[in-house]
């Protein structure tokens, strides 16, 4: 995050409220200021100095303590809030909320900032199922305020169901995401292909390439993040299903084919950064293949060229390709857009360092439909991700 944003997490009294360590932990790791506010029951869990070590900043419990400085605290955060959240959320938290009880310095910052406020609850199940706090959740989201569903699994008390906190990667996700302000693709449907497709040799055998999707992943999170509906169709990878994001998992080429072309009508913007395979097994064998002594020959046939075949349907489509080349990076970027009628493609040369498939930076050329070639440097995938969206947006507008 280039500039720093503020965040103001609410600690509660909940057996998950040392995960809450993680979560500030990772916003930290991304530049983000943090401020924690604890109740009073949530310093009987974990103490104040293991927030304050994390945060680097003083660690707010007490409304009426004697102010550092001259400025009313609960004010104060609620102002400098550009997101708030609730980690781990307790029925009581979220009951308080609900009903515009603001007695402690948690609930009464909520009620006073214009920021937005996520909670993440967390408690047993029973409690979580509870008709009050579901009413009072219902309640909480109809006045905007938004909530990260509990995952389900064993909780601290031995039960099994709802109301385990959510895991903490995807709660900073969510606190990251929602402080992008910038909403350029509000209203915009963005289609994303990620990772690799195989090809099958036969029920136990496969070719594939090393696509790690890490750049179609972070391609479509930057274009959730600034206010589309994306659809990612992803081939198999060992990434986590981003939040807030519909995701349709392939596996060939063909199936990649079937998903893009039921998709693409209804898509303002189609990033196709997978890394389909362009042949396949000419006979696929129903029978596991026996070993013998000799060399075994496989022959390969063409698959669908997805990427040509959307060009010649686009209408009015914004259409990105990629191009990873080993050599005439440009040229052959170029001759790519001109073949397949892209709008922009995305040239990376997959031998420098910094480069290529499997690592979280990459060394691109955005390339425009008249030519202009924009050099970029090594930059995270999400940097790259970004600046491809801040091309188009410059360019739609
Ligand atoms: C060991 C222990 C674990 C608790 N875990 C939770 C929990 O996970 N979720 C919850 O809503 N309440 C839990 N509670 C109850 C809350 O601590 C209690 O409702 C308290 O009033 C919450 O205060 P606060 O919302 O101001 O932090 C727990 C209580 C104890 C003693």
């Amino acid at each position: 995050m280039s500039e720093s944003k503020t965040v103001v997490i609410g600690v509660c009294g909940g057996i998950a409220v040392y995960k809450a360590l993680d979560v500030i932990s990772r916003l930290k790791k991304q530049n983000v200021n943090v401020h924690v506010i604890m109740t009073k029951s949530a310093t009987e869990f974990v103490t104040p100095l293991s927030f304050q070590s994390l945060s680097q900043n003083m660690v707010v419990t007490d409304m009426f303590a004697e102010p550092k400085a001259w400025e009313i605290q609960h004010i104060s955060l609620a102002k400098k809030a550009d997101v708030m959240a609730i980690i781990p959320a307790t029925a009581n938290i979220i009951g308080k909320v609900a009903n515009g009880i603001a007695d402690d310095m948690l609930s009464t910052t909520i009620m006073a900032t214009h920021a937005k406020v996520i909670f993440a609850p967390a408690m047993n199940t029973n409690m979580y199922n509870n008709p009050i706090v579901q009413s009072n959740i219902s309640k909480l989201k109809e006045f905007g305020y938004d909530f990260i569903c509990p995952a389900s699994g064993r909780l601290a008390c031995g039960d099994v169901g709802d109301g385990k906190l959510q895991e903490t990667d995807i709660i900073a996700e969510q606190i990251l995401s929602a402080l992008n302000s910038n909403k350029d693709l509000q209203g915009k449907k963005v289609l994303v292909t990620a990772g690799p497709t195989i090809s099958k040799i036969d029920p136990v055998r496969y070719i594939t390439n090393g696509s790690s999707g890490k750049t179609g992943y972070a391609i479509a999170k930057e274009a959730r993040d600034r206010g589309a509906k994306v659809t990612l169709i992803s081939g198999p990878t060992n990434l986590k299903k981003p939040v807030g994001i519909e995701v349709i998992n392939i596996e060939t080429n063909e199936e990649m084919h079937e998903s893009v072309m039921k998709h693409f009508d209804d898509s303002d913007i189609v990033v196709k950064s997978a890394a389909v395979a362009d042949y396949k097994i000419k006979c696929y064998s129903n029978e596991k293949i026996k070993k013998n002594d000799g060399a075994l020959n496989l022959e390969f046939i063409r698959d669908n060229d997805i990427l040509k075949e959307l060009g010649s349907l686009k209408k009015n489509q914004i259409l990105v390709g990629f191009a990873a080349e080993s050599h005439n990076l440009i040229e052959n970027a170029k001759g790519k857009l001109d073949k397949k009628n892209l709008d922009y493609i995305v040239a990376n040369n997959i031998t420098e360092s910094g480069a290529g498939f499997r690592c979280d930076t990459n060394k691109v050329s955005i390339i425009k439909r008249d030519k202009t070639v924009i050099p970029l440097e090594v930059m995270t995938k999400k940097k790259v991700a970004e600046k491809l969206f801040d091309i188009i947006n410059e360019d739609i507008k």
